[in-house]
């Protein structure tokens, strides 16, 4: 031990004398987790700048695998120079001055423009593809360089991540959604050092936005060399009782010296509170374990607990998210601090996939009234910001849906840690393809060498969640039909076995059939659009499938795939429950590039939630479903490739919910009352035309009024879901409607005439945030008429900006509108109303930022509106 960490041991030490067990696991002692996000310089390029490529590189990435290898091949590091030390970007002296200065999350093609050359409407039309270096400066002490491990933890990066310190390549990682750590030790100096890091996505690698960048968060851990092994704990309770629970921990400690090292192992457990406060006490305590753990070497150690009175994780509204954190300490003796603390948060949850009665939580049935997500987050891109992505969840939550399915790569783990503790069940997904690809460039060119690695490595990240119930190792995943796919889906299933066999693995399947190698491969039969038949004539496949597996749960993995542009009405309707788009005559304009929003319309594969929910009534025995989206996303803009974005979504790339969120609620919520009408009520052009007005409510019978005269009183039939008044000749006025259940006014919605646009309305979904320059306020522009009747198919051009007093303190970050077709760079200040709304995502414009700044928004002609935001 040298002088300064003999010196660093004796203040801790007394430190410890004044400190709780439990505070000392809140300083973490022995382990830093820094955050790298800020600082970075980046340049892209459209051509290789460097010669530099994957298949010079992949010798140098593969041993970065090792840890989640045991089937495969253990790499060794080639001897010999490593490609890329000699290029001028990863080298101290070039200067970086002219590149551009970014803190991550980063997501290097949000910024535009749309339309970039060999960018498909598919990928979303922004500049994704390129080759990006990114550099920073990274300050050691020499204590750290001399008695630490130091760790790179990158939680996501596009694409092809390869990692430079001082010169050096130290390795990398070539999945894009990926969570990867490098060890830097061996390169690291003390003073400065010189982080470089390449990043390369070829166009045609995916068939929507992917983003680009350093997109998720970014470590330095600094911990003690005999410490615990990245995703080193896992804790499981195979049983439960109101009394107690049994918690069993496995605990893999590493040791990266060059002796043997005898430690002891302690976890306690604590309880947490909906903050995520810890109990003062622990509620349990593993036994001390003791270990060697040779030079170069790790060992797992495993103990087990009682938890008495355990409260458990399950889905609201009928269970209660209940969380709990285990802290592991390594000591190498009783009296020095640990080596290393480590946290693990946790849930207790027994869990059962029963064929008949579905998912039981706790012997609970959850049905699973789930969406398909991608990644990105509307007009922030792919970069991962947690208010943003907690914001979906609450309008997610609000609509009624307890299930996400993380389609179709792994989430940032901030979205598991939040849907562990808003109580969402998650299907955890991998893979959109193996070896067989989808497009020319995607995940099936390093399948072969990597699959391995990445599915071992993304269970280990996920496995402690409760709100992990299923893995998925593949959506749609080309090989479904051939034998040749039934092995590939039954060596993925003995990986995910081996890592956890806790809990059941499937792939959403759109073209096996039920008698299918593949499917029997399968621990749970998910379908994508064969729940409900893949057409709009076609019924449920469910049956078949239930017939040959009556021992699996059965579920839609992917249901709906309605389209619709929001608050666009196309005329006339169609009288089926589920249409295929088409011209105007079955809800498209293939003009102006929008999908009528009375929620009937599908591509061919797909239909509408009415259809989905008579299919999954006349099968009780299907487990639930996952729309496809919740939100629209960029990129996929089926059935106008011209278009930037998807029409596939709930709710749109801004965040307002099209009408079929009420359909959703109607049915997810059934005790909320709620009643809601559609079409909007202003049709100057339609005056004596049948303007068809549909409602959805909770509750089970309605009567419509036009103009306060009964346009009938109408009773949901069986498996129907929406009340339809089909007839209605268009009046300017008002629509009401009076929804029943049980013959007992439930609730009522009305939609009245606007006049002309006369001013803007701006509200906020959260009056205070934090002024940090992470946290977000969404701003929400309604072009008015002078009641304050949103105008629907305003189409005014609207400036945002921070004004007055507070203008230094915070900023727009981007604004959008949910129109696909919208090609006006994201974060462009002057943003058209697309159907009379706009919004505009702000924050702080630094850290530390305090006071109040005003959003104002102004639009020629119209009267301005603003509203006051807090930064505390
Ligand atoms: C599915 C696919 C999804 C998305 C969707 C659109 O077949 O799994 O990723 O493409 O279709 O309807």
């Amino acid at each position: 031990m040298d002088g300064n960490f003999r010196l660093l041991g004796l203040l801790t030490l007394g430190l410890l004398l004044f400190l709780s067990p439990l505070d000392v696991a809140a300083a973490s002692a022995g382990r830093e987790r820094l955050s790298l996000n800020a600082g970075w310089k980046f340049s892209r390029f459209t051509s290789n700048p460097d010669q530099l490529s994957y298949s010079t590189l992949k010798a140098w990435m593969l041993p970065a695998a090792n840890d989640f290898v045991i089937r495969g091949k253990q790499q060794q590091r080639p001897s010999g120079t490593p490609p890329g030390n000699n290029v001028n970007y990863v080298q101290a002296s070039f200067s970086d001055s002219a590149w551009e200065s970014v803190n991550l999350p980063h997501d290097w093609a949000i910024k535009g423009p749309f339309n970039a050359p060999g960018v498909s409407g598919g990928m979303g039309r922004l500049p994704s593809n390129g080759v990006g270096w990114y550099r920073r400066k990274l300050t050691l002490d020499d204590a750290d360089v001399k008695a630490k491990s130091l760790f790179l933890d990158v939680d996501g990066a596009m694409s092809y991540a390869a990692v430079w310190l001082n010169g050096n390549l130290v390795g990398g990682w070539p999945f894009g959604y990926a969570s990867f750590r490098l060890d830097l030790t061996p390169y690291a100096k003390a003073g400065e050092n010189i982080l470089a890091i390449r990043l390369d996505n070829a166009v045609e690698n995916s068939r929507w936005y992917p983003g680009a960048g350093i997109y998720r968060n970014i470590w330095l851990v600094k911990v003690d060399p005999v410490h615990v092994r990245q995703y080193g704990t896992w804790i499981t309770t195979p049983t439960i009782s109101a009394q107690s629970a049994t918690a069993n921990l496995a605990v893999t400690v590493e040791n990266k010296g060059t002796a043997s090292k005898e430690v002891s192992i302690v976890t306690r457990i604590y309880a947490l509170d909906a903050a995520g406060q810890r109990s003062p006490d622990a509620v349990a305590t593993f036994p001390t374990a003791k270990a060697t753990i040779a030079a170069a070497g790790f060992q797992t150690v495993n103990t087990s607990a009682t938890i008495p009175n355990p409260q458990l994780w399950g889905p609201p509204p009928a269970q209660k998210p209940n969380m709990y954190v285990a802290v592991t300490a390594i000591s190498a003796s009783d009296t020095e601090s640990p080596l290393d603390t480590y946290e693990t948060p946790f849930g207790i949850r027994s869990i059962a996939y029963d064929p008949d009665k579905g998912l039981l939580i706790n012997n609970q049935k959850v049905y699973a009234q789930g969406t398909c997500n991608h990644h990105d987050l509307g007009s922030l891109g792919s970069a991962f910001n947690t208010r943003a992505a907690q914001r979906q969840l609450e309008m997610l939550k609000e609509m009624g849906t307890n299930a996400l399915r993380t389609s179709h790569n792994p989430p940032a783990p901030e979205l598991l840690a939040m849907a562990d503790s808003m109580g969402f069940i998650v299907m955890d997904e991998i893979f959109d393809c193996w070896a067989n690809r989808k497009t020319t460039n995607d995940f099936h060119l390093i399948f072969a060498d990597w699959h391995e690695a990445d599915l071992r490595s993304f269970v280990r990240r996920d496995r402690n969640h409760p709100s992990v119930v299923v893995w998925s190792y593949g959506n749609e995943i080309p090989d479904q039909g051939s034998a040749a796919g039934a092995t590939t889906a039954q060596e993925l299933e003995d990986i995910l076995k081996s890592e956890d066999p806790t809990r059941l693995g499937t792939t959403g399947m759109n073209s096996a059939s039920a008698g299918s190698a593949f499917a029997s491969v399968m621990d749970i039969i998910s379908l994508n659009y064969q729940g409900e038949g893949i057409g709009p004539s076609a019924s449920s496949a469910a049956p078949s499938f239930k017939k040959s597996h009556p021992n699996k749960m059965i579920w839609s993995s992917e249901s709906a795939s309605t389209l619709s542009s929001r608050g666009t009405y196309i005329f006339p309707v169609s009288s089926a429950l589920s249409t295929t788009v088409g011209g105007a005559t079955a809800g498209g304009n293939n003009s102006a590039l929008y999908v009528s929003a009375y929620d009937l319309y599908a591509p061919s594969w797909g239909s509408s939630p009415d259809k989905v929910f008579s299919q999954q009534d006349r099968n009780g025995f299907i487990a639930g479903e996952f729309v496809w989206t919740g939100f629209d996303y960029l990129g996929e803009p089926t059935p106008y490739d011209k278009s930037r974005s998807s029409y596939f979504g709930i709710i749109d790339l801004a965040g307002f919910k099209k009408d079929r969120f009420y359909l959703y609620q109607s049915r997810w919520r059934p005790d909320l009352k709620m009643a809601h009408i559609l079409p909007h009520w202003t049709w100057p052009d339609r005056v004596g035309q049948v303007t068809p007005v549909h409602v959805f409510t909770s509750g089970d019978e309605a009567e419509l009024f036009v103009n306060g005269k009964s346009a009938g009183r109408k009773k949901k039939a069986q498996y129907t879901y929406r009340l339809r008044w089909d007839d209605v000749v268009y009046a300017p006025g008002e629509v009401r409607v009076v929804a029943y259940k049980g013959g007992v006014e439930w609730a009522t919605d009305s939609k009245k005439t606007a006049g002309e646009a006369a001013g803007l309305k701006v509200t906020v979904d959260r009056a205070t945030i934090r002024g940090d320059g992470s946290d977000l306020a969404f701003v929400t522009v309604a072009v008015v008429d002078k009641d304050g009747e949103v105008v629907p198919r305003a189409a005014n051009a609207v400036t945002i900006g921070v004004v007055g007093k507070g203008e230094d303190l915070g900023e727009v970050v981007s604004t959008d509108n949910g129109d696909p077709t919208d090609m006006t760079v994201f974060q462009s200040r002057t943003r058209k109303a697309f159907n009379g709304l706009a919004l505009a995502v702000i924050r702080a414009s630094g850290e530390g930022k305090k006071g109040e700044v005003v959003v104002e928004a102004t639009a020629q002609g119209l009267k301005g509106g603003n509203v006051s935001i807090l930064l505390a």
